[in-house]
């Protein structure tokens, strides 16, 4: 059976950096505050008409498939993962397909949050180990700007993210010596309200605890979206960050344990572990767990904020063009986030 190798690689930020101190224009908060709790110094955000999320996903897509020395008719499966989709419905997967004039091929959307990315590469994985796909398009992209609350009510959030895109090309391979060695997804849904966006959604309530549902006012009759949702701020996402530090510092080591166990490897046999961007303190917290070393970790948070689902994929692709990552590398995904849902992946570059 063939592994999948991850053949090309390309990231695409937008040029608009954000610094902490330019969100003193909008809300109550410090440089100091964010740095100390988070790590971030910057973030880009989109152009707010001219970018969308499968645009930005698209430029770094079309840097991936040159990478991978194809072009985008080659591309045999589409799978996109974001939790700031261009639209409602369609998913962005069949806006690239079109707007890279792809045959009609298949277009899967993953709505894994910030473990999206390794959600869809294990997804990628199987369709090549299966033989049924040669050349998948897996993209992690993100406009978090068009949804994050610019008041001092919403800082607690707002603060953390950050827009940007990352892509990979997956195909087959015979070496011994490269490829995607296991895939490992979790999730526990007992949580899933202390980092989700509420609305839109049918929900009208049915889940919440009443702490949440009280602030969350539903009217009977409430449509999918009413005025009263957007007059009470309802639109935004919500976290109870302590909760979700937690339970992050915890499945994250044990995640990427996991991926080692299953292949007869240890923490210090790994090259360069790519853990998704949520918190530089997680990050910290994680690698000083596992007892890795500076140079066995990338971060690169600090420049671009959590951008979700395509945090893996911008720091996997930076790492691998400052020659961090060479041939024949143990290198380690993980990820945590809303769900909760957290995943690794194991692969030799
Ligand atoms: N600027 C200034 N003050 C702030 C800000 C801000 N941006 N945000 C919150 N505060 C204030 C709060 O109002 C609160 O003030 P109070 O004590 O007067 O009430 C105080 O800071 C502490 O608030 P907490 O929410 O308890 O802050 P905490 O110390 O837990 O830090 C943080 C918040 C950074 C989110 C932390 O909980 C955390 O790292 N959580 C992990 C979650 C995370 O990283 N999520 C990322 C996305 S999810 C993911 O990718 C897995």
């Amino acid at each position: 059976m063939p592994r999948s190798k991850i053949a090309g690689i390309g990231m695409y930020v937008p040029e608009n950096v954000v610094t902490n101190n330019d969100l003193l224009k909008y809300m109550d908060t410090s440089d100091e505050w964010i740095q100390e709790r988070t790590g971030i110094k910057a973030r880009r955000y989109a152009d707010r008409t001219g970018e969308t999320t499968t645009t930005m996903g698209i430029k770094a897509a079309t840097i991936a498939i040159e990478r991978a020395g194809i072009t985008p008719q080659d591309i045999d499966f589409i799978i996109f993962a974001t939790l700031s989709p261009d639209y409602y419905f369609p998913g962005c997967g069949v806006l690239v397909q079109r707007a890279l004039k792809i045959k009609e091929i298949g277009a899967l959307d993953v709505r894994n949050q910030c473990s999206g990315f390794v959600y869809a590469i294990s997804v990628g994985d199987q369709f090549i180990k299966s033989g049924m796909y040669k050349n998948i398009l897996v993209i992690g992209s993100e406009k978090h700007s068009f949804g994050l609350d610019f008041t001092t009510r919403g800082r607690n959030i707002s603060v953390i993210f950050g827009d940007g895109a990352g892509a990979v090309v997956l195909q087959p391979t015979e070496k011994e010596n490269q490829g995607i060695l296991s895939t490992h997804l979790h999730s526990d849904g007992e949580s899933a309200e202390m980092l989700a966006m509420y609305n839109p959604g049918t929900h009208a309530n049915h889940w919440l605890p009443q702490k949440l549902a009280d602030f969350n006012e539903v009217e009977a009759g409430d449509m999918f979206m009413s005025h009263a949702m957007i007059d009470n701020a309802q639109n935004f996402p919500f976290m109870d960050g302590p909760a979700v530090f937690k339970k992050a510092i915890v499945k994250f080591p044990e995640v990427v344990t996991e991926a080692l166990a299953a292949n007869n490897y240890k923490a210090s046999d790994i090259n360069m572990l790519i853990p998704h961007q949520a918190n530089l303190r997680i990050s910290q917290f994680v690698q000083q767990k596992l007892g890795l070393r500076d140079d066995q970790v990338y971060n690169n948070i600090q420049r671009y904020g959590n951008t979700t689902a395509a945090s893996i994929p911008l720091a996997l692709c930076e790492a691998w063009q400052e020659g961090k990552i060479q041939e024949g590398d143990l290198v380690c995904l993980a990820a945590f986030g809303s769900g909760y849902t957290w995943a690794s992946a194991l692969l030799k570059w």
